[in-house]
Parts: structure tokens; sequence; C-alpha cells
């Protein structure tokens, strides 16, 4: 009887997908994926394996996300501030880094199976060099992907990468050897890391845990279109059912933003649905 309803279950997603994918979608999401600890804290668990859960949730997201038609997903896996935490945790984020980023890009598994492009952004000369050599051959392997695109931001910092943009800036100009040149705001956004990757513009920014901040993830890149959701469930435990929410709300203001007038809540899914039947 459970298989049966586990069947049911996985066409009624299925079919939700579908709908959902035939609206408005998205071109980039960005995740910061809290609350793994509180997540191990809770069941009983060792931290270390909150983060394996956590790794697991993240491929769950990344398959909804592809079969929504997301073209750009960027996680937040490892912030510069967190290699002030104890040297097991460090220790086991990168152990965790080094195994699944090439079981990622293994033949038949995720990335290949949706054609998507890893990239790892943030200050790479600080990860150790067992890393540095995975995460190198993760991006060869999956360069030529070209219907989707990963950005794992690790180790990672917004400020940082504006100060590093600026620095960019400052260098091209110097080589220019005009005094007159100044340094522009496209100048800055051009050398970004997000933008040396080519990420389309941010729109939607989805932080779990309950916490409501940004905690230096993607500042520059939050333009007032991009629309940020605090979720209240642990990053291990997000799943389709949190994001069809945003989704929706996107999808909403999307089609008020073509058609120029106020839909209610809901609306433009609801006309999806009789479409369909
Ligand atoms: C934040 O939760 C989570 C992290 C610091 C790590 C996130 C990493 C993953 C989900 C796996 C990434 C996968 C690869 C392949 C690198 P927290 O530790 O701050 O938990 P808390 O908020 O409950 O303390
Ligand atoms: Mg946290």
């Amino acid at each position: 009887m459970s298989g049966l309803w586990n069947w049911f279950y996985s066409k009624g997603e299925d079919t939700l997908l579908e709908i959902l994918s035939s609206g408005p979608v998205p071109q980039h999401i960005g995740f910061v994926m809290d609350g793994n600890r509180r997540y191990a804290r809770r069941n009983h668990k060792e931290v270390k394996q909150g983060h394996v859960d956590g790794y697991a949730a993240l491929r769950g997201i990344l398959e909804i996300c592809m079969r929504l038609g997301v073209r750009c997903v960027s996680v937040y896996a490892f912030a510069l501030d967190n290699f002030k935490r104890s040297p097991d945790e460090v220790d086991a984020l990168m152990n965790l880094a080094e195994t699944k980023l090439l079981e990622l890009c293994e033949h038949g598994e995720l990335l290949e199976k949706h054609g998507i492009r890893l990239n790892v952004i943030g200050k790479r000369s600080l990860l150790p060099l067992s890393v540095q050599t995975v995460v190198k051959k993760a991006e060869d392997l999956t360069k030529n992907n070209d219907k989707a695109v990963l950005n794992l931001c690790m180790p990672y910092g917004s400020q940082d990468e504006m100060v590093t943009s600026v620095q960019t800036s400052v260098r091209e100009a110097l080589t220019l050897n005009d005094p007159d040149f100044v340094i522009t705001e496209e100048d800055i956004d051009r050398n970004l890391m997000m933008s040396l990757v080519n990420s389309p513009p941010l729109d939607i920014l989805i932080r779990t845990s309950g916490v409501k901040r940004l905690s230096d993830y993607l500042l520059w890149e939050c333009s007032e279109n991009t629309q940020i959701q605090f979720l209240s469930c642990y990053w291990p435990d997000i799943g389709l059912w949190d994001l069809i929410p945003i989704i929706l709300e996107y999808q909403r203001k999307a089609t008020m933003f073509h058609v120029g007038d106020v839909v209610p809540p809901f609306s433009y899914s609801i006309s999806i649905w009789q479409h369909l039947f």
C-alpha cells in the first residue's frame, strides 16, 4: 500500500513541477544553506552528519531546480568566516567537499544528467591543496556542460568579492595610463566573481533555519528585483513544498510586471491548471 502511495505522491510532484515550469521561471536562485548543526542536534546526530545530510538536501534542491528550468543555482557552501569554526568541523566540511565534488561530476550523475557546469567561487587559494585539485578537476569535467550552472561558493564572502573586484578594476585602470579614467559601478559589477562566470541577475535568495540575515552572501548581487525569502526549516529538511510558495510568488510578480496589472496571489498558477484540465 505504501508503494502505491509513494507512486501517487511522486506522480503528484512531477505534475506540480511540470505546471510550475510552464510559467515564468527564475533564472538564478541563491541559497544560504543554514541550520545543519541545529538539525543534527535536534536529531541526535553528529555535526558532521548534519553537513552530510545538508549535502543530500543540496542534491534534492538542485534536481528540483533543474526540473523547474532554473538556469543558475548559487549555494553558500563555506563562508570565509567558517574557518573560525573548530578544526574538526572545518576538516569535516573540506573532506565532504573533496569526496562529494567528484561524485557529483561522475558519469550519469546529477551534473552530467542535467548538463550543469560547476563553478567554485571564492578565495580558492585558502582551500587545502587536495580540495583545490578536486575543484579544478570537477570544473574541467563539467566545463562543456551548457544547460545550467551550479555556483558553489566556498570559501566565499561578499565583502571579499567586492574588494577583489575593486582591486581588479584598479589594476585594469592603471594599465590604461589615463589620469582621467574613472572606475564605474559597471566596472566593479563586471569584475565580480559572479559576473566573471556569467551568472544571470539574482532573482531569488533563500535562507533556511529561520535566521533573518544575509551573512555576507551575494550582497552586491541582491538588487531591487531580488526576492529575498526566509524559511523556518533547517537546510537538510528543505524540500519541494518549501519552494512552491516562493516560486508562485515569483510567478505572480513576474506576471504583474509583464502584464502591468495587479494579479491576485496564485491566480497565475490557477490559470495554468485551468489550461491543462
Ligand atoms: C550552515 O549550517 C552550513 C554550512 C556551514 C555548510 C553547508 C554545506 C553543505 C550543505 C554541503 C555542501 C556540499 C559540498 C559538496 C561542499 P550551520 O553549520 O551554520 O548550522 P547552524 O546554523 O545550525 O549552526
Ligand atoms: Mg548557521
